[in-house]
């Protein structure tokens, strides 16, 4: 408010004062007058200082929400830093030691193919073998976790039954668990449905069934099982084979820290499983969560929506 304008504004006020105060005793007072001037106008600067008390303490709020979104920012770039840093150490090592391991046979091959003798060379065609399945797998979860950081990987999630997808997970890794004698079970029940995008869920699942056969001795029992709460259905994944230190366990959802070690049978992996899980748990507003003990065996545990909240 201008300054003419508060001037009038008190000109106007004290005019109705004047008639609302009528007590004669007041009135006769030579300075009642300037009183009542003073008066109003204290209360105009209170009003205007209450406004810009009013004003400053948005201006605080705003900066504090600024600040916030800054802290936020930071932290993504935090994030987004570490995942460049993790793709560049994955292609500088991971990828280089099998592509190293191809180049070292090749030419082995190229150079003295007669000297080795049939059962060599068959050898040597199962280590091209293993070393071409591991660079595939690799370069597969390193391309499907570029995709998601992308968020090129479409999300479609439908609710379905759980037990049927676990059923169809079990089976396709049937095979590596009977190759450890590992006896995998299911108690989850046919009404238990889910609120899933298919393609994740089949990833998430495989890559915690195929963990848990990975770190299992010879002999051992994985159990899938369910919980619920109001909205969720929980899904664990429970084996007794080798577990996991504390100390490894706070390492394991992170792109930052590589944390892959060889299986019971010497089976190579990427560190990129668990990672991918939690993305793409994190998409379905679930969580995942890790209870190890070492030596007794481990439990993950996630979560999803029963259906769209
Ligand atoms: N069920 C499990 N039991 C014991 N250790 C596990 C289990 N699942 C994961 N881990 C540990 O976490 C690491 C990271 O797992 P993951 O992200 O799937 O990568 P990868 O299997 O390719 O090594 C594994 O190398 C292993 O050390
Ligand atoms: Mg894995």
């Amino acid at each position: 408010m201008s300054e003419i304008s508060i001037l009038d504004a008190e000109k106007g006020i004290i005019k109705n004062s004047k008639t609302i105060v009528d007590d004669k005793q007041f009135n006769d007072n030579p300075l009642f007058e300037d009183y009542q001037k003073l008066a109003v106008h204290y209360e105009k600067l209170f009003h205007q200082f209450e406004r810009m008390i009013k004003i400053s303490d948005r201006q605080q709020q705003q900066l504090l929400n600024t600040k916030d979104y800054i802290l936020n920012y930071n932290e993504e770039l935090k994030q987004l830093n570490a995942t460049k840093d993790k793709f560049f150490s994955i292609i500088a090592h991971d990828l280089r030691s099998p592509i190293n391991s191809f180049l070292n046979i090749s030419n082995l091959l190229v150079n003295h193919i007669e000297k080795f003798t049939k059962a060599e060379l068959v050898d040597m065609a199962g280590d091209v073998k293993k070393a071409g399945d591991n660079l595939f797998k690799l370069l597969e979860n390193l391309l499907f976790w570029a995709r998601i950081q992308m968020k090129r990987v479409e999300f479609k999630p439908e609710i379905y039954s759980l037990d049927t997808i676990v059923y169809y997970n079990i089976s396709l890794l049937q095979l590596n668990a009977d190759q450890k004698e590992i006896k995998i079970t299911s108690n989850i029940s046919e009404d238990i449905k889910v609120f899933a995008d298919p393609d994740m869920l089949n990833t998430i699942l495989r890559n915690l069934i195929s963990n848990a056969i990975k770190f299992s001795n010879k002999g051992g029992n994985i159990a899938i099982s369910h919980s619920e709460s109001e909205n969720y259905n929980k899904i664990l994944v429970e084996d007794n084979g080798v577990g996991i230190s504390l100390e490894d366990q706070e390492k394991l959802f992170r792109i930052d820290v590589n944390t892959t070690q060889p299986g019971t049978d010497n089976e190579m992996g990427t560190g990129l499983g668990l990672v991918l899980c939690k993305e793409m748990i994190e998409k379905h507003q679930g969580l995942i969560e890790v209870d190890s003990s070492p030596g007794a065996g481990t439990i993950f545990t996630f979560s999803l929506m029963k259906k769209p909240l």
